[in-house]
């Protein structure tokens, strides 16, 4: 259609999209053959149909048991380039991609391989497609804030590499107060914050998110719509949320993409993105979640333009970059 040609051709950033969660099931079977690591799944066709989840959980345990195959930082390179060809085909001119030090850590796999692969693909991408990159590191808040202490820690060696901290994981019990201490340092050495706040949880994790962590973007933040109060100081503090529908339909957030609450976040004057997430689990990158929401909701042309200005008001980039696009 028209609007899909427009949505297709529009200069977008993407600001939630997890580097794990960009890897296909052609490549995750190609890296396991090459590093010798043992799934539990033989074919791309078996993998796609484990991609049926209920809830939040039940997709995390299947993506850390995915990232178990990258092991050198070749594969970390190859991983991020592959996300970053496909952006850039998608007219994606920007892009802050989220990464989880402690899932590679936890297994053996040293910070420095991550990030050094990371960034050489960066660094390529930008040369070879045009784009602009950065890169935030989450702490994965199922676990303990001492163990995110110490990969602030790890981090500092290559701090000049990492735009921002995020909190991403198991949100259900793990509200971000939790993690008080680490995200104050973090804000202390100058990392811009953001956090994954009302994707399963209450909108009270949303308000923690901002009260307790300062945060300057909500990741999803769907769960605030329950609360009117809130609601209005997102609107009137222009908060920015990194909204993925095709994560929220494949998770179970919403029953069916004609009842996600996109619509209701720009009418209320909220300052909503559209993201893709996790898109090799979740069937689609930017510009396929553009599609979904634009035809479930009948988003009008004026809707897209604001969610993609949007997504460059809401950046962690250079105001010239942003400048350029708006
Ligand atoms: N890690 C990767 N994708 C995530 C999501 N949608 N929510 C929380 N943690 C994640
Ligand atoms: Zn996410």
């Amino acid at each position: 259609t028209d609007l899909g040609q427009f949505i297709a051709q529009l200069p977008k950033a993407e600001l939630h999209i997890h580097i794990e969660g960009s890897l296909e099931p052609e490549m995750m079977l190609a890296l396991a053959a090459r590093n010798g690591v043992q799934l539990r799944y033989g074919s791309v066709a078996e993998l796609r149909a484990a991609y049926r989840f209920t809830n939040l959980q039940d997709f995390l345990d299947l993506y850390y048991e995915g990232m178990s195959v990258l092991r050198q930082e070749q594969d970390f390179h190859d991983l991020a380039m592959a996300y970053l060809r496909r952006a850039a085909s998608q007219n994606v001119r920007h892009v802050e991609i989220f990464f989880d030090p402690q899932g590679h850590t936890e297994r053996g796999i040293a910070f420095k391989t991550v990030i050094d692969g990371l960034w050489r693909a960066l660094k390529d991408a930008e040369r070879e497609f045009g784009l602009t990159t950065g890169l935030i590191m989450c702490f994965l808040r199922h676990i303990d804030e001492a163990s995110a202490e110490r990969t602030l820690q790890q981090a500092l060696p290559w701090r000049d590499r990492i735009i921002g901290v995020g909190l991403d994981s198991s949100e259900k019990g793990n509200p971000p107060s939790k993690f008080r201490r680490v995200f104050e340092r973090a804000r202390d050495l100058g990392f811009a914050t953001v956090a994954h706040a009302g994707e399963e949880g209450p909108a009270d994790y949303v308000r923690e998110a901002l009260d307790i962590l300062a945060v300057r973007r909500i990741d999803h933040g769907n769960r605030a719509l329950d609360d009117p109060e809130l609601t209005a100081r997102l609107a009137a503090e222009k908060v920015p949320l990194t909204v993925c529908p095709l994560s929220n339909l494949r998770l179970c957030g919403v029953s069916d993409m004609a009842q996600h609450p996109l619509k209701h976040m720009l009418r209320a004057g909220l300052m909503a993105t559209v993201n893709s997430d996790d898109p090799a689990y979740f069937g689609g990158y930017v510009t396929e979640n553009f599609l979904a929401v634009q035809q479930a909701l009948g988003l009008t042309r004026e809707d897209i333009v604001t969610l993609a200005r949007n997504s460059f008001t809401a950046a962690f980039c250079d105001e010239a970059v942003k400048q350029r696009h708006l």
